[in-house]
Parts: C-alpha cells; structure tokens; sequence
C-alpha cells in the first residue's frame, strides 16, 4: 500500500504580516495589512487611508516574531517539524515596491531566519507575496490593477531568489491566489483588498469581477515569469501556486443545483488551472466573450504563462460550503448561487464548515484535474477560543479532533487514492492575528501567545496539549492516528 513518504514534510505555516510585527523597523514600508484595522466575528476590518494615529492595527504588532523567531522555531524543532511556511514581507525588501535598490537590512533579516531554519534542519517553504503588497504600489497604481506591478513584483522576486538560492528550495509566489473569485463570500470585497490592493467593499459583483479579472491575470503572469526566472537561477527550485480550495456541494441532485455547484468550482479553479497548466480554460474565454469583459491579455501573456508552469500546487483547506442555484435557466453563470447550510456539517465559532471528508473529496478532485502535479497542504487548522486553566495548561482537545480528522482524510486520500502528497503544514502553529477579522482570539496554534486583541499581553509562549499530539504525529509519520482511530 502506498503511504506517505520518508521525507514527508510535517510542519506548520504562518505569514509574516500575522506574526512579524515590526511594521516601521529597519527601513520595512507600509503594506496593506499595515492598514487593516482590528475587526471581529461580527465586524468587518476596516481598509483605512493610511496609517491613522490611535487605530488599532493588530499587524503592526503580530506577535513580535521579528525579535522571538530564534526561540519559536526552536519550539517548532522541538515538535519535529521537517519544513516551516512563512512570507517574506515584500516590503521589508521594496518599502513602497517601485524602489530603484532593494533594501540590505530586510535582505539580511531573512538571511539569519532562513540561517536559523537550517541550523534546525527545518525545510524553509517561502511564500513571495502573502496579502502584503507594499501600500504604495495601491496609491499611486492601484494595486494589480496596472501592468506595471508585474515588474515591480518580478525584480522583487529576481532579487530575494538570487540572495536566497542556497537556502531556500520550495517557494510559492502569491497567497491563496484564487480568494478573490469568492464572489458570493460577504467577505468578497475585503478578499479584493487582501489580493489585490483594490478596495472592493462598496463595489457591485460585476465590478468585483470585472476588477479581480484583470488584476488576477497580471498576478498571473507575474506568477509565470517569476516561475521561469527562478529555474534559471536556481535549477534544483520548487516553485509552487497556492490557492484556497473549499469544495463545493450542490444542495440537491436537482440538475440546476448540480450546474450551480458546477460553475462554483469552474470559477474557484481557473486560477490552479493557469498555474498548473498554462492556459485558461474554454469556459473562461467563453464567459469573457459573453459578458463582454476583455480583460488585457495579450498574445505575449499567453506565451509567459505557458513557459512558467508551476513545480507543485500548495492548497489551504479549511471548510467546504454548499450552494443552491438561484436559477432554473439553463444557462447558469458562475454567480448564479447562493451559499446554504448543510445539515451534515457542523460549523466553528466563526461560521467555517467543519469537513475532514471534504479534504479527501478535495485531494482527489485535483489529483483528477493535475495528475501529474504534486500537492502540498500548506494550510489547515481551527480558529478556536482557548482557555489556560491549571495554571499553566490549554486543553486543546477540539483543536486535536479537527487536525486528526484532516490528517487521517489526508493519509486515506494518499493510500487509498493514490493522490500525490508531499507535505503538510498545518495553519498557525504558533497563535499569530488572524487574517480575516484581526483577532488574537482566533487562535491555530500548537503554542499558545499570552497577547489579546489589544496587543496586551506578556507575549509569553506556553505549549498546548496539541504540542505533544503533533509532536507523537510527526514521530510516527502518521500511524499513531491509525493506532487511535
Ligand atoms: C488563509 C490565509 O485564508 O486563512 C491566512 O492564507 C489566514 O493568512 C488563514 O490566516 C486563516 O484565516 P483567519 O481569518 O482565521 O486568520
């Protein structure tokens, strides 16, 4: 029977606008998480114009990783772990994106992490662009809206794979890529802000979409000749596309439903589709002749897209969700649904489908689409409440349950399915602020941060039940969830 390989890489993932801090240090510009202000469950982040005096901006402080990295990942060596994600903060290296030199001092601050990875034998897996475009390039380009970004971006990756080359094997260019096609997601303008530095709050779908459209191709192509640039410089690179993968459901076998859920995925995938395979799919191209968005792609674009495949496709997996067509016409569109509750799956305490099943469902879907692509998981977890009790403990046993359930779907969709897994980095091993509403409550980690929603804290960091649970996985390469299931 197939199994996960000797070298699996067992690990954990985190960006570094979610744990760095040190958002003005050393030279580092203003990015756009720079501008996010603390939201909540109920209340969304505000983009604001800047950064404004006496606003709380829960990235400026992460969890101060910039000054604890030597001691954390010397906790994530303690677990075992074989390989760590985090990004570079493009702006520690262009502070506003379209500077002439690069910036030595950011330069030489990843030199001593990666340095310090190495010396603990962990893998670095190195995300180029993770929510954190320089500010910059938005107020005087607009963010990925303009042609010209995709220069800025691929300097800025010519320069940290050159320095790099010797350190760093697995890189991935832009976070999550495919968020922004969530169109349906009441977050969906925010999710245009994370991606692309456009602020699509108060703009209609159709604009959202004719928006995303265009920015998402630059990314694209961007993507491509970063992918192209980087086997030149360094042969032996893996240079991977990462996007999130919620699977679909229809919420009957009606044939509407079943288009509904049909045209949901086709909108989610296109952009794997491009990384992996190089070209758009025909349903795309056919849905621009129909609307009449011609986004700008050129013949060149094309050529640049081919000759910058992807080596891997990394994935975040955290909840399915289930659609129901808001149409009987025959010809459904990628919108024409609405998000509903599935009665088979429970929800966390912000709202995310809980579904182990549906990451096997998933795996299998994609090793169908890219059979002879490799996968990396490089996100999965749950924002959870924790609660220290006995002095000194968190009893994270929730937390234990939804990791086992994914590892163990994970490890029947390689040995029974046969999907091509090279590694697993569960989301957030250490508590860093949450992307989607600010939050330190939302916490991921297998080590607890003694910091609130304000920042307050002594930042001490205490390991959480799920620390020795991950550790005894990762010992095992897995079996020890067979021996408890
Ligand atoms: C992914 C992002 O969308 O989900 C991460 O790549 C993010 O940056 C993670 O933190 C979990 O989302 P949240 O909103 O709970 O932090």
């Amino acid at each position: 029977m197939k199994t996960l390989s000797h070298d699996f890489l067992w690990g954990g993932a985190i960006a570094a606008h979610q744990a760095e801090g040190a958002w003005n240090v050393d030279g580092k510009g203003v990015s756009i998480a720079d501008v996010l202000t603390a939201g909540d469950v109920s209340h969304p982040r505000e983009i604001t114009d800047g950064v404004i005096a006496g606003k709380n901006y829960p990235n400026h402080h992460g969890i101060y990783f910039h000054d604890t990295y030597k001691q954390d990942l010397q906790l994530m060596a303690e677990m075992g772990f074989k390989a760590f994600r985090t990004s570079i903060a493009w702006t520690r290296i262009f502070p506003n994106g379209d500077d002439a030199e690069p910036n030595e001092a950011g330069l030489a601050f990843y030199d001593e992490m990666f340095d310090a990875m190495r010396r603990l034998n962990i893998e670095p897996v190195i995300t180029l662009n993770h929510f954190e475009m320089p500010y910059h390039l938005v107020t005087k380009y607009g963010g990925w809206r303009d042609r010209r970004v995709i220069d800025f971006f691929v300097r800025y990756a010519e320069v940290v794979f050159n320095r790099y080359k010797d350190k760093v094997t697995y890189w991935m260019t832009h976070n999550e890529i495919s968020n922004q096609t969530a169109m349906k997601h009441e977050a969906s303008g925010f999710l245009l802000w994370t991606n692309s530095g456009i602020d699509g709050k108060e703009m209609s779908v159709d604009e959202r979409i004719e928006a995303m459209s265009q920015a998402a191709h630059y990314e694209l192509v961007a993507s491509a000749k970063a992918v192209a640039l980087g086997h030149q410089i360094n042969p032996a690179f893996k240079i991977g596309g990462m996007v999130n993968v919620a699977p679909f459901y229809p919420v009957s076998p009606k044939p509407a439903d079943m288009l509904a859920y049909q045209k949901a995925r086709q909108f989610r995938d296109w952009l794997s589709d491009v990384h992996v395979r190089g070209k758009y799919p025909n349903e795309l191209e056919a849905y621009y002749e129909k609307t009449g968005y011609r986004p700008d792609i050129t013949a060149e674009d094309r050529d640049v897209l081919q000759a910058g495949t992807v080596d891997y496709l990394a994935v975040s997996y955290y909840a399915s969700s289930t659609v129901e067509t808001t149409t009987d016409e025959p010809k459904v569109g990628y919108t024409d649904y609405e998000d509903v509750t599935n009665p088979y799956i429970k929800t966390s305490d912000w709202g995310w489908g809980l579904d182990p099943e549906g990451l096997r469902y998933t795996l299998n879907e994609l090793s169908e689409m890219y059979p002879d692509t490799p996968i990396m998981i490089v996100e999965n977890g749950l924002g959870a409440y924790d609660k220290i009790e006995d002095g000194e403990q968190i009893h994270d046993d929730y937390r234990i349950s939804y990791l086992s359930a994914h590892i163990q779907a994970m490890m029947t969709a390689v040995e029974i399915d046969g999907v091509n897994v090279i590694g697993y980095l569960s989301w957030g091993p250490i508590d860093i602020v949450s992307a989607g509403t600010g939050e330190m409550k939302k916490r991921y980690g297998y080590i607890y941060v003694d910091l609130d929603d304000e920042g307050e804290g002594s930042g001490n960091r205490i390991k959480k039940d799920s620390f020795y649970w991950y550790r005894k996985v990762i010992e095992t390469n897995g079996q020890v969830l067979k021996q408890q299931a």
